[in-house]
This record gives structure tokens, C-alpha cells and sequence, in this order.
């Protein structure tokens, strides 16, 4: 089999889970400044890659994403592969035009990397597959959520988000799909004492506060300069 894209030792990668609406876009954004991170979020680029003119997937993609239902992991994998690649050979820039900033420029340079992939993997064909041809993640961060309370948000949020799936209908069955399909993966992690787990009910600030300490004791236990 064919090595993984990236080595290990140089992109170091965490991925953020939580169900759906449980902040998961929301503190990696107000993460990537302090630790000179670059935010993927899977759905973003699924969404980008659906809307692009001339995607033989865009029709796939829109179905899977109304019933919530986990697109085939080659193509969420091809497209965070290119993206990782993207900011890797920039030393940090995105197409979506974030830059990790010159004070992070030396965790970019020569081949390196830092990543916060967000909402992957959500099933375990995904996880394997990742490790397989991307490069190793380093830890999970979970984000602990009620779904009465992931309710209220994303209807909240598709008052304005124009998102297919910001409706009751939808986000029922992506609730299901998380317990079903995404919450085996995030046990999978835990079994290898790899998930840092947040309670994500608080307020936007003490959430990421709580993150910030728990990102920070487990480089520290990791050896990983944050
Ligand atoms: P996810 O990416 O996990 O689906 P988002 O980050 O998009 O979730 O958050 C879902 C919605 O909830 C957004 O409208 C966001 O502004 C809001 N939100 C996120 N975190 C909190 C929080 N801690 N308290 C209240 N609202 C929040
Ligand atoms: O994370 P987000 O809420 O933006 O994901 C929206 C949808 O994109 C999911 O409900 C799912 O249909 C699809 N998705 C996927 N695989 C992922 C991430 C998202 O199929 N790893
Ligand atoms: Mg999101």
C-alpha cells in the first residue's frame, strides 16, 4: 500500500467532533489565531465542492447532506487531502484566504503543518481511511453537547445560514446519524485514551477557555511545544 501523504512527525493533526450545532465551527475559528492552526471543516468543504460548477458529485453531495446521511469517505478524504496540501506548500494559507499569521510562520515551513479538522471522522471507514492515506491524527477533541440544546442552536442558525439541512426535519435525522454512526468512532478514540473531551453547553468564552487548558495539558503530556 502506498505511504501515507503526510508524515506524521511534520502535520500534526487534531480532529474536533461533537454533534451537530455543539460549537464545533464556532471554537475552532477562535482557536487557529492562538495556536497557529488551519481550521478544515469537512461540511464546509462538501458544501464548497457541491457548488462547484462542474462537480460530478454536487448532486450526491446535496442529497446526502439533506438526510444527514455521511457522503462516501474517498471524496471527504480527497478534498481534505488537497486542502491540507494547499496550506501545506503555502506555508499556512488557505483558498479561503485565512493565513496562520508571521507569528506562526515557523510551525509552516519545510514540509510542516497543524491542522484542526472539524466534523471528520464521523464514521469509521473515515477514520481508518485517514490514517491510512492522509497522515496520523494526534488527539480528538470532543465536544459534549445536549441535543435539546443542539436543537435550539441550529434552529436558531438556519434562520440565516440558507442551509439545506438548518431545518427540524433534517437535523432529527443528523442526530441520529451521530449517535449512530459518529459516536462509535468517538469511542473508538476513547478506547485509545485519545479523546480531550469539553462540555460545550457553556458560553461561548468558558467553552473555549476549557479547551485552551485542556489543548495545553495534553501537548504538554504529548511533549508537542504548543
Ligand atoms: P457545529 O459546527 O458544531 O455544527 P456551530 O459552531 O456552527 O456548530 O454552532 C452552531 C450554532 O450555535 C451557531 O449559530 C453558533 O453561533 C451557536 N453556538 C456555538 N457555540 C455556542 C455556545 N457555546 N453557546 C451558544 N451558542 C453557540
Ligand atoms: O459538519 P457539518 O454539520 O457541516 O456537516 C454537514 C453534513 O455534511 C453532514 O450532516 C453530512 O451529511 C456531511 N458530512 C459527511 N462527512 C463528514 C462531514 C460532513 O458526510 N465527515
Ligand atoms: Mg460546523
Amino acid at each position: 500500500m502506498a505511504a501515507p501523504t503526510f508524515e506524521s512527525e511534520k502535520v500534526l493533526v487534531i480532529f474536533v467532533l461533537g454533534g451537530p450545532g455543539a460549537g464545533k465551527g464556532t471554537q475552532c475559528e477562535r482557536l487557529v489565531s492562538q495556536y497557529g492552526f488551519v481550521h478544515l471543516s469537512a461540511g464546509d468543504l462538501l458544501r464548497a465542492e457541491q457548488n462547484r460548477q462542474g462537480s460530478q458529485y454536487g448532486q450526491l453531495i446535496a442529497d446526502h447532506i439533506k438526510e444527514g446521511k455521511i457522503v462516501p469517505q474517498e471524496i471527504t478524504i480527497a478534498l481534505l487531502r488537497n486542502a491540507m496540501d494547499q496550506a501545506v506548500a503555502s506555508g499556512g494559507k488557505t483558498l479561503a484566504g485565512h493565513d496562520v499569521g508571521p507569528e506562526h510562520k515557523d510551525k509552516w515551513t519545510g514540509g510542516k503543518g497543524r491542522f484542526l479538522i472539524d466534523g471528520f471522522p464521523r464514521k469509521m471507514d473515515q477514520a481508518v481511511g485517514f490514517d491510512e492515506t492522509v497522515c496520523n491524527s494526534r488527539f480528538v477533541l470532543f465536544l459534549h453537547c445536549s441535543e435539546e440544546v443542539m436543537l435550539g442552536r441550529l434552529l436558531e442558525r438556519g434562520k440565516t445560514s440558507g442551509r439545506a439541512d438548518d431545518n427540524e426535519e433534517s437535523i432529527k435525522k443528523r442526530f441520529r446519524t451521530f449517535v449512530e454512526t459518529s459516536m462509535p468512532v468517538v469511542d473508538y478514540y476513547r478506547k485509545q485514551d485519545r479523546v480531550v473531551e469539553v462540555d460545550s453547553q457553556q458560553d461561548v468564552a468558558k467553552v473555549t477557555e476549557d479547551i485552551r487548558k485542556a489543548m495545553d495539558q495534553t501537548f504538554a503530556k504529548l511533549g508537542q511545544a504548543a
